[in-house]
């Protein structure tokens, strides 16, 4: 049986992954900050009770997310996937943005990827090797209005998984980024306003939002070692085809 790590694991794309994962039969470590949200969980995956750890975690602790891996590694493993969806973002026009809010985003969405990431592909370069994806968003790939700290973070999970895919090749461990378009998620029901929905119903081709299960199928595809296993470095939007759009023909 194979292990995967995910963060973020107790909600949205994450708890929709873990779900999946252990539909696909993987033992997983679902780890998150949100003590309420893990209990959530709890009671939505009990079927899979010995498949499944929910651990409180903040990836942005080295400690912290060390240990986790060692006792993953230890007593649930060997690690053969990891999944960084912790993470999050504010809409926030350029100049209102402070550089503490900048730090703050940067220091979760990428210093912990990159923690969870290192310590996972240590223990992975032990045992054969595995799969890393990260998940980006297309806010990373082109300059949408608001995101000035959310994007530079998502294009660094970018560039940064695309150096691990080089470095870590030759240990056998594949990393890839998913960037998800309009996902609904807790994170956007909170934050996706009625103005905003309007404008990506708007502007992505599909006219909707994805489902959680979008992602986290493609999560699992990247992490499966037979189905994906010439892939690596990539960044994959998953997004109702927003980023490859130009002018859109009106709605009617
Ligand atoms: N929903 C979208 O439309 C969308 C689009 C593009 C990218 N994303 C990305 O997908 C990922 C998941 O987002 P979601 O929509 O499922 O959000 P969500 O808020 O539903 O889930 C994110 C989870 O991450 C956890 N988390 C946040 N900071 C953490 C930390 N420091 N340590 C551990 N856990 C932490 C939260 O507690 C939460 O449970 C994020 O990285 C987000 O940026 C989401």
């Amino acid at each position: 049986m194979r292990t995967a790590i995910v963060t973020g694991g107790a909600s949205g794309i994450g708890l929709a992954t873990t779900r999946l994962l252990l539909e696909e039969g993987w033992r997983v470590v679902a780890a998150d900050r949100n003590p309420a949200a893990l209990d959530d969980a709890r009671g939505k995956l009990s079927a899979a009770a010995d498949q499944l750890r929910l651990v409180e975690l903040d990836v942005t602790s080295e400690e912290a997310v060390d240990t986790l891996v060692a006792d993953t590694a230890s007593s649930f493993g060997p690690i053969g996937g990891v999944v960084n969806s912790a993470g999050f973002g504010r809409d926030i026009p350029f100049f209102d943005t402070t550089p503490d809010l900048f730090r703050q985003i940067h220091e979760v969405n990428v210093i912990g990827a990159f923690l969870v990431s290192r310590a996972a592909a240590l223990a992975m370069r032990e045992t054969g090797g595995g799969a890393i994806v990260n998940i980006a968003s297309v806010s990373g790939m082109i300059g949408n209005i608001g995101r000035t700290a959310y994007g530079a973070s998502k294009g660094a999970v970018i560039a940064m998984t695309k150096v691990m895919a080089v470095e870590l090749a030759p240990h056998a461990i594949r990393v890839n980024t998913v960037a998800p378009g309009p996902i609904e998620t807790p994170l956007v029901a909170a934050v996706h306003t009625p103005e905003i929905r309007e404008g990506w119903h708007r502007t992505v081709p599909m006219r909707r939002y994805g489902m959680p299960d979008e992602i986290a199928s493609t999560i699992s595809f990247l992490l499966d070692d037979r189905r994906a296993s010439y892939v690596t470095g990539q960044t994959l939007a998953v997004d109702g085809g927003f980023v490859a759009s130009g002018l859109l023909a009106p709605e009617g």
